[in-house]
């Protein structure tokens, strides 16, 4: 269950917080039904049971030691956040792991592409191309390296190669067509960012091991949250109207700061979507507003030696979200102190557990007194149901955030110039 607890928002000083008051709605059945009528299928993909059915047929005659995912931005990102969040940290390098390998290519960086070469046997690897319009040049281009390397080995490219695209429109799905490689939808309704419940994030995660029906069972959780009217029990509206609200009180910049190495992807994809989805130009009315929130992602407790002294004295101008696990599963002791060494009497009868914990409430409580706004998203452990329930939680949030500013949440008018000019460039 996801907690949110914005309990230090009204122990600062007013001109910084908020109070419970703040968050009233009289609205939200108004709000809820404008987001249902931009008729968008976050929220309701995660019904599609034949879809599932599907994954897991694929999934069951997987014979491949590697899997990689071709892909960029919202295609790619979701994959990476779940199996961060849901595998173990060093996965791909436990050598008894009985599961394939899975890299995600986030980048045409011709080194990445290079190097990852060294690592992978190509009759024992599968490559998931996974782009919603079917056009990215990233993506295509990533396609056609790794399409090569395949046909100059003399294998099937029908064998090692599955799409994931738009159910009719696109390069991709027409390839797929022609030479009848397997290819999965990414229905129409569903943008990049907002498609990790689809098999855009679920068949790399299957693939691998997860068990995407109980992250599906968190996400079904979560909707009917999001789809109550009552503003105290709305988790994902609260948090929009938090967001909002400071917004306008010139908190423009959040900083989504999870205690937990294994949620530091979640906060990557996090970035994404807010900064995508609400950086807008235009208004639903088509007026010039320049709408926008700037995310930071930032991890505990590694960055409170890198930005917190930031935070905690520069321009206040931040609102921090703090991500806490309240029953870390592994606990590793701390020695106990020797004689000789004072210094380490501090450690005596603890645990790496509770210096985490200490090291959370003393940041929250030290950025409380500097009155610098912060609230911590809570859940109890890290597993597929509460990254189901994580996932719809942020993506309802910015939906909400989007009616909050009158625009439209859904689209990225802003990257299309610099697609335009790269094309330019590269026919220069
Ligand atoms: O969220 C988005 O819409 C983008 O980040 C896209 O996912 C990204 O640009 C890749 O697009 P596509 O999936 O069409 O290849």
């Amino acid at each position: 269950m996801v907690v949110l607890d914005i309990i230090n928002l009204d122990k600062i000083s007013p001109i910084h917080g908020l109070s419970e008051e703040d968050l009233k709605e009289p609205n939200l059945k108004k709000i809820l039904e404008r987001i249902h009528n931009r008729k968008q299928g976050f929220y309701k993909i995660i019904d599609d049971a034949k879809q599932i059915k599907a994954i897991n047929l694929f999934a069951a005659k997987n014979k491949f030691k590697d899997i990689v995912v071709l892909g960029i931005g919202g295609s790619a990102m979701g994959a990476s956040f779940l199996q961060q969040s849901l595998k173990h940290l060093f996965e791909n390098e436990l050598s008894k792991n009985t599961f394939p390998r899975l890299h995600v290519l986030d980048n045409i960086d011709p080194v990445l592409m290079r190097e990852i070469e060294d690592i992978l046997d190509y009759k024992k690897t599968l490559f998931i191309v996974i782009t919603k319009s079917g056009e990215t040049m990233e993506t295509l281009s990533q396609y056609l390296y790794f399409r090569e390397k395949c046909e100059k080995k003399k294998l099937k490219i029908k064998d090692h190669f599955v799409f994931i695209t738009d159910p009719k429109k696109g390069l991709i799905r027409k390839i797929s067509n022609e030479e009848k490689i397997k290819c999965f939808d990414i229905p129409e309704s569903v943008g990049g960012r907002f498609s990790v419940l689809t098999p855009v994030g679920l068949l790399p995660a299957r693939l691998i091991g997860i068990n995407i029906e109980k992250i599906l069972a968190g996400a079904k959780k979560m909707r009917k949250i999001f789809l109550s009217e009552n503003v105290k029990e709305n988790l994902p509206f609260r948090l929009a109207k938090i967001e909002y609200i400071l917004g306008r009180k010139g908190k423009t910049t959040i900083v989504l700061m999870p205690y937990a190495q294994k949620l530091i992807r979640l906060a990557d994809w996090y970035r994404q979507l807010l900064a995508e989805s609400i950086g807008k130009k235009f208004n639903n009315r088509g007026e010039e507003v320049y709408t926008g929130l700037t995310p930071i992602n930032a991890l505990g407790v590694t960055d409170q030696h890198s930005q917190l002294q930031l935070y905690s004295e520069g321009p206040n101008d931040k609102l921090i979200i703090f991500m806490e696990i309240l029953n870390q599963m592994n606990s590793a002791k701390i020695p106990n102190p020797k004689k000789t060494e004072p210094e380490t009497e501090v450690f005596k009868n603890t645990s790496f557990n509770k210096l985490m914990k200490a090291e959370k409430k003393a940041t929250e409580e030290s950025l409380t007194t500097n009155n610098r706004p912060n609230i911590t998203v809570k859940i109890e452990i890290i597993n597929e149901e509460t990254i189901g329930e994580l996932t719809i939680f942020f993506e309802a949030s910015i939906a909400f955030l989007g009616e909050l500013y009158n625009i439209n949440a859904f689209n990225q008018p802003g990257v299309e110039l610099s697609k335009k000019l790269t094309k330019k460039y590269l026919c220069q």
